[in-house]
């Protein structure tokens, strides 16, 4: 072991573990590259102005988890907490939304950094795949993406997943709904914190999970009833194209996000094998955020999955990804076979064949290992006495088989039988 050890907080992906990841990667992007997502990729870190705008100066992620730091030329950074900013901000800077029709429909994947009290499902440093489609005002854009989200999920084989559905209002009636639900709260027997809280963004009080705060909040106004007409329409219109492609979800009008740049549709995919940290993922619409950051009016909704959190939701549902073994052929060189089987391996990778050699001037016992635990289907295995016929010996590692075959036919040999 070395002197250091991964941050608090984080972990390393290693083989195979690691392969579940580039599956589940794989897996929920293939739907938003099928559907007209292109693909985005932003700094680590960006300007720690962009985030407080954003995603909002009283939430605890802007408050309490961005890692921030100054740079030696005095600029004031943060590792990114989230993709939705950066990705609008990518966007708005390349002139997206002048170049073409939109919505600009963009998907990415990587790193996001929180300052978070670390345990099972919340991590650090965790990963994300990512959907914006932006500057459209469309309830069909909303379904999408919620449906596209379904479908990666059930790919992976995932099913006890659910979907939690709500409504934030937009800007003309959740000002109405924010004060009277800030009357209320005022009534309330709340700690000091949590006062602090009602004053600055009451909402987030709905999310409180604490029994004694919730046993308060019975008869709390809803939302549901300060929705304006539009706000309804387009909620009902959400609702029935999700409900007419089949996908269910769960109407949650408690359900309020982490984060402030949200309007009108909000979801929540959760997974009731993972404890506390119960969510795989959301998302949702963001009407006012270019306006926020500097831009045009742009409409615009989108979801992030957490990575992490979906392949322990695989693992609380027993779910075994099919991944297929690395290796299909390894090689082993006896004597001054080397150079040839080298070769050979070479010419299967190039023509497709995931492919593999013992390495190591390894003697047959300890290479036939190497073969046996590459996961390899076939083995080639030749001396000297093999090659001065001009075969090699293929063998079957399933079944045990063995025979030679010319050297000039291995290729193409493998190829079929693959
Ligand atoms: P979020 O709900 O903050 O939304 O994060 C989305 C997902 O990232 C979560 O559901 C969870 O799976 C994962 N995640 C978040 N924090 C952690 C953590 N500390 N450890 C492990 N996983 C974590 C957003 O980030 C929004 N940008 C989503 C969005 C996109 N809204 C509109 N467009």
């Amino acid at each position: 072991m070395s002197t250091f050890k991964a941050p608090k907080g984080t972990y390393d992906l290693i083989p195979p573990y690691s392969a579940k990841y580039l599956a589940v990667r794989d897996a929920i992007s293939g739907p938003l590259r099928l559907s007209g997502y292109g693909y985005v990729e932003t700094p680590g870190f960006e300007d720690v102005d962009l985030f407080a705008r954003g995603v909002g100066e009283s939430t605890d992620i802007v408050t309490k988890e961005m890692y921030t730091l100054t740079t030696k030329g005095g600029a004031n950074l943060a590792l990114r907490p989230e993709g939705t900013a950066s990705v609008l901000r990518a966007a708005l800077e390349a002139n997206l939304h002048k170049a073409g029709g939109l919505p600009v429909k963009l998907w990415y994947s990587g790193s996001y950094y929180r300052y978070e009290r670390p345990q099972k499902g919340r991590y650090r440093h965790f990963s994300q795949v990512g959907a914006e489609a932006i500057g459209a005002e469309d309830p069909a854009l909303d379904a999408e993406l919620i449906i596209l989200a379904d479908q990666a999920y059930r790919s992976l084989g995932l099913r006890n997943f659910r979907i939690l559905l709500n409504s934030l209002g937009d800007k003309e009636c959740r000002p109405v709904y924010r004060e009277a639900l800030q009357g209320f709260l005022r009534g309330l027997d709340l700690d000091e914190e949590t006062v602090r809280r009602a004053e600055i963004n009451p909402l987030r009080v709905l999310d409180d999970k604490r029994a004694e705060v919730q046993k308060q909040l019975v008869g709390a106004p809803m939302l549901r009833d300060y929705l304006c007409d539009a706000c309804k329409a387009y909620h009902e219109e959400v609702r029935a194209l999700i409900t007419a492609a089949g996908v269910a979800f769960e109407d949650d009008e408690k359900l309020v996000r982490g984060l402030d740049y949200y309007t009108r549709t909000t979801f929540e995919f959760v997974h009731d094998g993972l404890g506390s940290q119960s969510a795989v993922g959301g998302g949702g619409r963001y009407d006012g955020l270019s306006e926020m950051i500097g831009g045009p009016a742009l409409p615009s909704v989108g979801w992030a999955l957490g990575v992490d959190r979906t392949v322990l939701a695989l693992e609380a549902e027993g779910v075994e990804l099919d991944i297929p073994p690395t290796t299909s052929v390894f090689a082993v060189a006896l004597g001054e076979a080397k150079p040839v089987l080298f070769g050979l391996v070479t010419e299967l990778r190039q023509a497709g064949v995931a492919a593999d050699i013992s390495y190591g001037g390894k003697g047959l016992k300890g290479a036939m290992k190497d073969a046996n635990r590459s996961g390899a289907r076939f083995a080639i295995v030749a001396g000297d006495r093999d090659l001065a016929e001009g075969v090699v010996q293929l063998k079957d590692m399933e079944s045990g088989e063995q025979g030679p075959v010319a050297v000039a036919d291995v290729v193409e040999v493998l190829r079929t039988k693959l």
